[in-house]
């Protein structure tokens, strides 16, 4: 994965041809070290442009010199880290993100001793993290390559760092990381002719790759199982569904493991309550939940997380047809819960609620997190840069805010109260699938928590965040592959002995 940027580290001065990479603050003074390991002149070379092209050094900003004189690169690339008080904060991953959009393309030495400023063997790995998401671009689907000898996609960048062994050992885990990224973003994009329940389920069994334990469902597993809240949704699409249950057992043998649930929604037509036209082309990435729980499955395999994971996945595709479920119809949930159903369109409830049912009870969880675009709501609520977060558990809460706020996947905890709970109450059946239009987010959410028993639990509602994203230094892809970071920190910062 990640094709075409390659990342190696060495010490400093392992300058060959292509690029140089260089930062500085604002004052513009190279550090001595790499002033002296790349040659003489370069100081006064630097502060020369410096002043002719007004560059100040401020901030993820950048100058270039092609053909410095008297140094053996193609060219030196000067990029800014800002005040004393910027440089005391670097956002690794952002930095890493943008020298990687600036070398696109090409063979760049970059020099990652920066002033007077310890380098840590996991700032080099978070800044190769940074690197790695921000080349990705999904082309697959382009036919119109680049004129030969000007394939932009390969990419190569040697870190120079002080402990090239730590460096290295570090970003192993952070390419495991971005790995998983990447996987989410991909499944998130493929279009959904392609990437239909069977595809999706398909694409999750490679984790088995990894030591993953994979296990489909298909529609006699679901039925015999008593989904009928899951198998209502599927029932208008052609293609079958499938639950995709993988378990990667990395710590203490019996230990209660965690698990992470995923909305797998392939393409969301709305059902008989069919949406309207402009923007329906966006429905198919109505799996970036499930999407997040394989991507954040690879990351936690592929670094050997010591941690027991079950990572579960409702993939269905909600779509019109003679058979298709209708507003309503009173399906009867895993749970033995009823409901019925007042709109088609507010179907990854019914997903989730059989796939969480079934998870609970069959392998006893510590605490679940479910993740799903499920509401237009939490759009309108919080915008497209935060998710919301609904949850029985202050507990988990602050831990899943924590690793929010360590990795820039910002959560935002919203309410739960009867009022909600009591909004889905139905005329004929235990619950109706939608309490209308006020509260949105926190309705939908409230009826997932009528799936859930005595366990901790918290729902992302990551509508807003999982696709259309807005682009950033590590993102550029529609699909952001949103979650997979924060997960694999909560569980890097909490559960790993
Ligand atoms: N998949 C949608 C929610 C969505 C909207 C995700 C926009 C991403 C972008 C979900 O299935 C849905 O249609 N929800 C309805 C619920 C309503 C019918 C109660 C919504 O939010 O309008
Ligand atoms: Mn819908
Ligand atoms: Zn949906």
């Amino acid at each position: 994965m990640a094709d075409g940027i390659t990342i190696t580290f060495g010490p400093l001065g392992s300058v060959g041809r292509g690029d140089v990479v260089l930062f500085v603050g604002d004052d513009l003074a190279l550090a001595p070290a790499v002033a002296q390991a790349i040659g003489g002149g370069v100081a006064d070379l630097v502060a020369r442009a410096a002043a002719s092209e007004r560059f100040k050094g401020k901030s993820l900003s950048a100058l270039a010199l092609p053909a410095p004189a008297g140094l053996d690169a193609d060219r030196l690339l000067v990029i800014g880290l800002g005040s004393e008080k910027d440089r005391a904060k670097i956002d690794w991953p952002a930095l890493g993100g943008f020298t990687a959009s600036k070398v696109s393309g090409r063979n760049a030495h970059v020099a990652l001793t920066i002033g007077d400023l310890d380098v840590t063997a996991e700032n080099a790995a978070d800044f190769a993290l940074g690197a790695r998401l921000r080349h990705y671009s999904f082309d697959r689907y382009k036919t119109k390559k680049k004129p030969e000898g000007e394939d932009a996609k390969s990419t190569s960048l040697t870190l120079m760092v002080a402990d090239v062994s730590a460096a290295e050992a570090a970003a192993k885990i952070s390419e495991a990381v971005s790995d998983g990224v990447i996987l989410a973003r991909e499944l998130v994009n493929e279009p959904p002719n392609v990437l239909h329940p069977e595809e999706f389920a398909r694409r999750a069994e490679q984790l088995t790759k990894l030591g993953v334990e994979v296990e489909v469902l298909g529609p006699a597993k679901l039925a015999a199982l008593g989904m009928g809240a899951l198998l209502a949704v599927a029932r208008g699409s052609v293609k079958e569904p499938r639950v995709v249950v993988m378990r990667w057992n990395g710590g203490e043998a019996g230990e209660a493991p965690i698990a992470f649930i995923g909305k797998g929604v392939c393409f969301d037509s709305g059902g008989i309550s069919i949406k309207s036209a402009g923007g329906m082309e966006d429905m198919k990435g109505d799996m970036g939940g499930a999407a997040c729980v394989v991507g954040t499955m690879h990351a936690l395999a592929a670094r050997k997380a010591k941690v027991n994971v079950i990572g579960a996945i409702g993939i269905v595709e909600n779509m019109p047809d003679g058979d298709a479920y209708r507003p309503g119809d009173i399906v009867t949930s895993m749970s033995g819960q009823t409901i019925e159903v007042i709109n088609t369109d507010a179907e990854g409830r019914l997903v989730l609620a059989d796939v969480i049912w079934h998870i609970q009870g069959a392998y006893k969880p510590k605490f679940m997190i479910d993740l799903a675009t499920l509401t237009g709501a939490i759009i309108v609520a919080l915008g497209q840069d935060i998710a919301g977060m609904f949850s029985n558990d202050d507990a988990l809460s602050a831990k899943i805010t924590a690793a929010g706020e360590a990795t820039g996947e910002a959560v935002w905890r919203m309410p739960l109260i009867p009022a909600y709970d009591k909004a889905i109450d139905s005329k004929f059946a235990d619950m109706k699938n939608s309490g209308g239009r006020h509260g949105g987010a926190a309705t939908a959410a409230s009826f997932l928590k009528r799936y859930v028993n005595d366990v901790p639990w918290a729902h992302l509602d990551i509508a807003g965040v999982a696709m259309s994203s807005s682009s950033s230094e590590i993102n550029r892809s529609w699909g952001a592959g949103w979650g997979v970071r924060l997960l694999d920190r909560l569980v890097r910062d909490n559960y790993e002995g």
